[in-house]
């Protein structure tokens, strides 16, 4: 359904130019949710917002991305803004940025539903009742009559969902969409779009810097560090099996959403690479406690090591090195 072919982003920036994506190439099938994971700046975002057509003005993508038979780094707005809002469906960590703030709930979705389905009136509002009921919001009719800042966290996050499924997409794309919740809200919030997935065959990517949030809802991962790919394979092989030093640092310092110390995460010692000044080798090499030599003079390009299965690591004894 969707198809990414080596995604390049560049920001163009005062200091010089910003490296961040690079070289990217992944794949979502129908149906399929595609978790990706990496810690803050390592280019998640970026990569999406490419996708779409979304980047600032000082960014400049390079490579392909193919949605249903479209490409849309070439496509026009019109293009774009039809399939963003037909066909792909973003969710944000923080739904205030995508609610308006002064607009009750209700007017809110009927909006959407204008636009989407030219449906108004009686219509508008039953279908809009419905949905909340689809996304579990308790006492629909009366949340319609609210204001988003009147609603919890969990519960704006619910109605952002709602939104997003208005149109029916084909695609949702959320973005760290349980971030800003707390651990209860979070799983309940990640349950519901298992729930969607499954129900409406929706595709789901997953933008996480939290590996703990993609096990129960990823089919596959994807690892990003410094705006490249690191590893990738199912969500099984990731958590059972990382290959990918970094991988296992990140696994590492990820608690399970269930353990009542959740929230205590150790980190990996270091700090990701600056962006603009992108040493030749390995960009994780300076944090990896398997690196050698060789790390540090060539890039390690991802390579596939096993079916379904690649990564962009020299070493194949983590095992034996550990
Ligand atoms: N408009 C911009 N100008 C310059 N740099 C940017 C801009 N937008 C994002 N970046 C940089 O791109 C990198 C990747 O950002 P992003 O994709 O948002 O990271 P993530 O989502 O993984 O936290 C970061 O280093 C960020 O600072
Ligand atoms: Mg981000």
């Amino acid at each position: 359904m969707l198809s990414i072919e080596n995604l390049t982003v560049r920001f163009a920036t005062q200091d010089g130019e910003v490296a961040a994506v690079s070289d990217v190439s992944l794949k979502v099938a129908k149906g399929e949710c595609l978790g990706i994971v990496g810690e803050s700046g390592s280019g998640k975002s970026q990569t999406f917002m490419a996708a779409l057509g979304l980047l600032a003005t000082n960014g400049q993508a390079s490579g392909r991305v193919d949605f249903s038979g479209t490409d849309l780094i070439g496509a026009s707005e019109d293009v774009l803004n039809t399939i963003r809002g037909n066909k792909i469906s973003m969710i944000f960590q923080d739904p205030m940025t995508s609610l308006t703030p002064h607009m009750k709930v209700g007017r809110q979705l009927a909006e959407v539903l204008r636009q989407h389905r030219g449906l108004s009136g009686e219509d508008a509002r039953t279908q809009a009742i419905a949905m909340l009921k689809r996304v579990h919001i308790p006492e629909p009719e009366r949340r319609l009559e609210m204001y988003p800042h009147e609603l919890s966290g969990g519960l704006r996050q619910r109605v952002m969902i709602a939104m997003a499924l208005m149109c029916g997409p084909e695609l949702i794309i959320a973005d760290e969409p349980t971030t800003a919740l707390d651990v209860t809200v979070q799983a309940q919030i990640l349950d519901l779009l298992r729930d969607v997935k499954e129900s409406m065959r929706t595709g789901i990517v997953l933008i996480t810097h939290d590996l703990g949030v993609i096990a129960g809802l990823a089919d596959r991962v994807a690892v990003m560090y410094a705006g490249r790919l690191v590893e990738t394979g199912t969500v099984r092989e990731i958590f059972a099996d990382p290959q990918h030093p970094y991988t296992r640092g990140l696994l590492a310092c990820t608690p399970r959403l269930d353990d009542p110390t959740y929230g205590a995460l150790p980190t990996i010692p270091g700090q990701p690479p600056n962006l603009q000044r992108l040493a030749a080798g390995c960009s994780f090499a300076p944090r990896c406690p398997f690196v050698l030599d060789a790390c540090l003079l060539e890039r390690p390009p991802l390579r596939p090591f096993a079916p379904g299965r690649a990564k962009a690591c020299i070493r194949d004894d983590l095992e034996r090195a550990s």
